[in-house]
């Protein structure tokens, strides 16, 4: 059984364990980018997003055990010449634990961020990941997300 809450400030090492899991995944994917530890700074980053009051952490049980995460972060930009005011929840930091994956628990934090957007009365999800990260992609586009903007490079 799945179930989705808001975490507990004594369950914040439980989701620095999940954050490792895709910190590694992104310092392996993409090296040149992210530096291959997973520091003290990194872990304790976690206390900054526990003290902002638009960021909340989300976590998901699977039979009473921690095994998912998702950072919710509500976004503020105001309006410019160019653009109108943007506003909308991201969703940072995804990670189901390894051992629990396939098991519907990213799409119960999902679910778990729709509801959340909406009694907050935000009417738009974002996110962002990195192109090496083709099981993301294909999470992301079974749960419904569409490409609305690509960042591109060229090495040189
Ligand atoms: C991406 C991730 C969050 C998905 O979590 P999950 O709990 O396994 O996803 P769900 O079980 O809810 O998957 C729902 C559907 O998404 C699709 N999907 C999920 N993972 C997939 C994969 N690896 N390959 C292809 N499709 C996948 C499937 O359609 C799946 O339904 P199905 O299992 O009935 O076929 C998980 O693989 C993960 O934590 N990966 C490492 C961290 C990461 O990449 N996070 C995102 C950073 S941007």
């Amino acid at each position: 059984m799945i179930h989705v809450r808001l975490a507990k400030k004594e369950e914040l090492d439980r989701v620095n364990d999940l954050r490792k899991q895709v910190y590694d995944l992104h310092a392996s994917g993409k090296p040149e980018v992210f530096k291959p530890v997973f520091s003290q700074e990194v872990r304790d980053y976690i206390h900054v997003i526990w003290d902002d009051p638009e960021q909340d952490i989300a976590v998901a049980e699977l039979d009473g055990k921690i095994a998912g995460v998702a950072i919710l972060h509500h976004i503020q930009r105001p309006e410019t010449p160019f653009m109108y005011v943007r506003d909308f929840l991201d969703i940072d930091e995804l990670c189901v634990d390894e051992a629990c994956r396939r098991r519907g628990v990213a799409s119960a934090l999902i679910d778990f961020a729709k509801g959340y957007a909406k009694e907050k009365g935000y009417h738009r999800l974002e996110l962002n990941m990195w192109e090496f990260n083709r099981d993301a992609l294909a999470f992301y586009e079974a749960a419904g997300f569409t490409t609305y903007r690509r960042y591109m490079e060229m090495m040189l």
